[in-house]
């Protein structure tokens, strides 16, 4: 048979851009660079770093400890860090301990600062560490958590945050108006650089488990959930609602949460907006590919890197990581 005769033959093979390595790395559409991630520390008041069991590889780090081993993050080349406090011996009905200029946040963050002033320090808003019921808020007598008292509490947390010199301040607690109070009491009180960054679309999800027990709010909190106030994961339009409030009330970055569960809402944000936008890679996130890598089930490094390629596909333009120690020591090899 002659070739005149033969079934057209595809004009376009798309194998053929696969089939060396220069050219898939030449034509790839997606880097994962050092500067797209966030690491999460969790910070305690005790004497000795304590290992956090639910997250292998990580502990929480006592302030005696926090300079050197912030000093091994920046060495790293990691450019911004988030901070978590384990704070037992604070908690109250009123949450008070949230803007003690002398918490252990506070403390923290004048620590790190006066060291390393050019990490970036991201800090949260949310009184889960500090209330005794374990709630992102205040309660009243019913249980019921209270809006626009815990808004109070926020404005003077955040001040509290801005004075120690934290550069982002991060909400995390989905009360509704937040940002627009916080903004305008950080213009007011001087602080009109302070980035304010919304957990705009943040679930009530399952995968957080292991950073309340980071944390230590897992037992307060018990059964109770968060449902009144985080997202029904059932929902998709309205995060966007979510994040358009949170834009006009001045919010300068948002943060969809948890990440790989949810890239359809990353995806849709980030082309809806065209803001900055976060994701996180939860607790739970890190504690699935950790137990999987750990039994033998997973490759450790291609899954972790593959999932940091899935969020900038969708159009994260940040991940906070708990593995972003190790991903800075891979790119760097
Ligand atoms: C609390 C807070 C949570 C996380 C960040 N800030 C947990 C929660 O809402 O209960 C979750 C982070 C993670 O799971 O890694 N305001």
């Amino acid at each position: 048979m002659t070739i005149i005769n033969r079934a057209p033959f595809p004009l376009t093979r798309m194998r053929r851009l696969r089939n060396h390595a220069f050219l898939r790395e030449l034509v790839q559409e997606h880097q994962v660079l050092i500067t797209d991630l966030a690491y999460p520390m969790f910070i305690t008041e005790a004497k000795a770093p304590e290992p956090i069991v639910t997250m292998p590889g990580t502990s929480r780090i006592p302030l005696s400890q926090l300079k050197e081993e912030v000093g091994k993050i920046v060495d790293l080349g990691i450019r911004l860090i988030a901070l978590f406090p384990a704070a037992q011996s604070e908690k109250s009905k009123d949450a008070k301990a949230a803007y003690d200029p002398e918490g252990l946040i506070q403390r923290a963050i004048r620590l790190i600062k006066q060291s390393y002033p050019d990490l970036g320090v991201m800090t949260d808003g949310a009184l889960d560490p500090y209330t005794l019921t374990g709630q992102d808020g205040l309660t009243d007598e019913k249980g019921r958590i209270l809006n626009d008292e815990t808004l109070e509490v926020l404005v003077l947390q955040g001040l509290s945050h801005a004075k120690a010199g934290s550069d982002i301040f991060a909400p995390s607690d989905m009360m509704d108006g937040r940002m627009g109070v916080l903004r305008k009491a950080l213009e007011s009180a001087g602080y009109p650089d302070m980035v304010l960054l919304a957990y705009a679309a943040k679930y009530a999800s399952s995968f957080y488990g292991p950073f309340r027990d980071a944390v230590g709010s897992a037992l307060h909190l018990g059964k109770s959930s968060k449902a009144t106030y985080q997202m029904n994961p059932a929902n998709s339009d309205e995060a966007l609602h979510e994040v358009a409030l949170d834009l006009q009330e001045g919010a300068d970055m948002v943060m969809i949460k948890p990440g790989l569960p949810y890239l359809d809402i990353l995806f849709r944000v980030k082309t809806t907006f065209q803001v900055p936008t976060v994701v996180y890679q939860v607790s739970g996130e890190y504690a699935m590919i950790k137990a999987a890598s750990l039994a033998g089930a997973l490759d450790e490094r291609a899954a972790v890197m593959e999932t940091l390629l899935a969020f900038k596909r969708a159009g994260a333009d940040i991940i906070i990581t708990y593995f972003a120690k190790e991903i800075a020591q891979w790119l760097k090899h």
